[in-house]
């Protein structure tokens, strides 16, 4: 069984690896396929995967190539976890954030958008090379901003597709590490979209443990947020909903603050990634190296290789499982369409995701996702179409984007900065 990894240049990759081998019994991949364009990395990263692999017994092997369709063709499972024009691309997107005075962040705001322009087109490409290649295959995105992305996979595409995040599987380890109990057993009542959620109920066990663990979390909250403004906005607004909440939020519940903390640093994130990189690969490089370094810890992406293999074992098994993942909407969550992307329980086996009716949020929820659903599908729409006014109104839309005037200045300013990228759609 052939599993592709596109974007397999990534120095996440040795995190993915690592999780496959916790369940090759249920997951019998005999192939890793491992994409990139930028060969330089690939090698790096397919040669520590393919002494991981020997480390474990040779249960597979691993190529590499820098033809997305030959690692997509023939494959059972396709994860997508690419950055087109690099950690570079996600550093001027950063940077146009501050030159507006603006949140310019990896997936939410201006720099979401950004990335979702140059994104989408290349996924929709994977996409249909599976439609052709590999029409049975299962697409699971990773690729940031990967709510977006997976709405486009959506509306665009008829393969299978599941969007993925660490970010519910993060929340449900945290209740392991304080109950106890195993993943499987902890149930969240969870709404919202990719990076924008809040959990309403927590039960453990079929025991309702909200209230004590709402407290737990609130009490631990510095653990999420260090900056002392942040902290403080996070913690009164989690006190008043009596939900937890994505940590993402903060740039909605304290966007001043978020700012602040973004303007004060003397590198961006990306600028501080490239660092971290680079003493990765140095690492990955050691002949000797064959197991995912701790140092990798320095990323964002704890547990993703759990979720990803928690999520393809469900269907290579046809578990029907709850887990959540974004995926169409279908209408579990009231008022919203049918193909938009949501964030949601699901039911996950070999017929894709089914989204799990949800209890209608709350005015509070509502109101912020009504807004951002709204901003990502003009995002799609815009992405796909190359159309510039849909594009404006998109950024007009948000709510963390300047005034009209302001945000007409800023579409000029971003499509310039990504003209390389958006060769074929506004250009
Ligand atoms: C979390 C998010 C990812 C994001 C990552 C950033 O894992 O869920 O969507 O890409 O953090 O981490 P980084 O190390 O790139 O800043």
């Amino acid at each position: 069984m052939k599993l592709a990894v596109i974007g397999g240049g990534s120095s996440y990759t040795p995190e993915l690896v690592d999780g496959l081998f916790a369940r090759l019994d249920r997951i019998p991949v005999t192939e890793v396929w491992m994409m990139d364009p930028n060969l330089e990395r690939l090698e790096i990263t397919a040669g520590l995967a393919g002494r991981m692999s020997e480390k474990h017994g040779s249960p597979f092997t691993v190529h590499h190539t820098t033809d997305m369709r030959e690692a997509v063709a023939g494959a059972k499972y396709v994860v997508t976890q690419l950055r087109v024009g690099g950690i570079q691309a996600r550093i001027e997107d950063e940077k146009l954030g501050l030159r507006h005075n603006i949140i310019g962040q990896e997936t939410t705001g201006v720099g979401g958008f950004c990335c979702a322009l140059r994104t989408i087109p290349r996924v929709l490409d994977i996409a249909r090379a599976m439609e052709e290649l590999a029409p049975d295959g299962y697409l699971i995105n990773f690729t940031n901003p990967s709510g977006i992305v997976t709405e486009a996979i959506i509306k665009h595409s008829k393969i299978t597709s599941f969007g993925l995040c660490n970010i519910p599987i993060g929340i449900v380890m945290e209740v392991v590490k304080h109950t106890g109990c195993a993943m499987e057993k902890v149930e969240l009542d969870y709404v919202g979209l990719n990076h924008l959620s809040w959990v309403r109920h927590f039960t453990v066990d079929g025991r309702d443990r909200t209230d004590e663990l709402l407290d737990k979390f609130i009490e631990l909250a510095h653990e999420e947020w260090d900056d002392p403004a942040i902290l403080e906005n996070m913690r009164a607004s989690m006190q008043s909903l009596r939900m937890f909440l994505n940590g993402y939020l903060q740039y909605f519940y304290a966007p001043d603050a978020a700012l602040a903390k973004i303007k004060k640093k003397s590198k961006t994130r990306g600028e501080e990634v490239v660092e971290i990189e680079a003493s990765l690969f140095e690492k990955y490089k050691q002949k000797e190296l064959n197991e995912k370094p701790p140092e990798l810890s320095k990323r964002g992406g704890a547990h993703y290789s759990t979720a990803a293999f928690y999520l393809i074992d469900a269907i290579e098994n046809d578990a029907k499982n709850t887990q959540i993942v974004c995926c169409r909407n279908n209408g579990a969550i009231p008022t919203f369409d049918d193909d938009a992307a949501v964030e949601v329980p699901a039911v996950i086996g070999k017929n894709g995701a089914k989204a799990i009716p949800q209890l209608a949020p709350a005015p509070i929820i509502r109101g912020l996702m009504q807004d951002i659903k709204a901003y990502e599908t003009m995002t799609v729409q815009a992405a796909v179409t190359g159309d510039q006014e849909t594009a404006f109104q998109a950024l007009l839309g948000h709510p963390l984007t300047p005034n009209a005037i302001g945000c007409r200045k800023l579409l000029d300013d971003l499509l310039e900065v990504n003209r390389p990228h958006l060769q074929g759609t506004f250009f």
